[in-house]
């Protein structure tokens, strides 16, 4: 946290703007990206200090991607992270702005503190994963499924594109860091495939029945949004049940490995009430 406002608080940007970033970053988000990058480049030997910046760098795009997830164009919430959305406390200009500001300066802190040979790579997968061979890509296809009827394998690509890519890149970044096989960072890969579908999973559940309070987000958008989601598509019980299944896939994965937090956290995702 004091790294990301660090960031934050130097940057040489107007004051409106500066404010409304810190708003939405430090608001209280889970931090599950970053954390995740460092758990695993700590099980895979090294120092997770080393890598903070470029967790940094994440947790922003994860954070300009809910601000304008929120505006009215989008999902068209008020609340995120226990605060009005950003766009209803500084207005649709500056959220707007807010959430560019952070996407671009991800990269600038991503390529100014990243002192390794698999910088550049690990810069482009980053680029890949929050543009369009992912996250951008899946809250377009998320916006234009809305008001219709779309397949399982659809509703899949729409949950892989959105939430998996931005989760799968934190085992990427810290497995080409860490210099490790590519055996291993497929099994770090398809932990992630997992953990990430079953996060959307839970989201798509906690919209449900979820407790607003706790979310800290408006509960029942997907619904008045005629989104398509795991829960309209499958119904509670099945959803659990397959959270509960790819969480045991995750831990299956990086069993060879793992020294218990990797498993901890999967489990923790599964039963997540926020
Ligand atoms: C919310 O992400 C958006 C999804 C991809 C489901 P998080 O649930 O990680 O949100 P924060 O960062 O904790 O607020
Ligand atoms: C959005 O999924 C994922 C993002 C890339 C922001 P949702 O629209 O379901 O996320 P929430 O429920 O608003 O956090
Ligand atoms: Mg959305
Ligand atoms: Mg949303
Ligand atoms: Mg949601």
């Amino acid at each position: 946290n004091e790294r990301l406002y660090e960031f934050i608080e130097k940057m040489d940007a107007p004051q409106k703007l500066k404010e409304a970033m810190l708003y939405s970053i430090s608001a209280g988000g889970k931090r599950l990206r970053p954390c995740l990058m460092m758990q695993f480049y700590k099980v895979l030997g090294y120092n997770p200090k080393e890598i903070l910046d470029f967790a940094c760098a994440v947790e922003m795009i994860h954070t300009y991607s809910l601000i304008h997830d929120d505006l009215p164009c989008m999902d068209d919430d008020d609340m995120r992270r226990g605060k009005q959305s950003c766009h209803i406390a500084f207005g649709e200009d500056i959220a707007l702005l807010a959430g560019d500001a952070m996407l671009t300066a991800a990269f600038e802190i991503a390529s100014e503190n990243t002192d390794t040979a698999n910088a550049v790579k690990c810069i482009n997968l980053l680029a890949k994963a929050a543009g369009m061979w992912g996250m951008g890509a899946g809250q377009c296809l998320d916006l234009q499924s809305e008001n219709r009827q779309i397949s399982a394998d659809e509703l899949k690509e729409i949950h892989k594109g959105k939430t998996v890519a931005m989760i799968k890149i934190c085992a990427q970044v810290a497995c080409a860091m860490a210099n490790v096989s590519q055996d291993v960072t497929l099994k770090c890969e398809k932990y992630c495939d997992n953990i990430g579908l079953a996060f959307q999973i839970r989201d798509d559940v906690l919209d449900k029945i979820g407790d607003e309070e706790l979310l800290g987000k408006p509960i029942n958008s997907d619904c008045e949004n005629n989104k398509n989601t795991y829960v309209s598509f499958y119904g509670l019980e099945k959803c659990n049940e397959y959270v509960d299944t790819l969480t045991s896939g995750a831990i299956d994965a990086v069993s060879d490995f793992d020294d218990g937090s990797l498993s901890k956290l999967a489990e923790y995702l599964a039963k997540r009430k926020h």
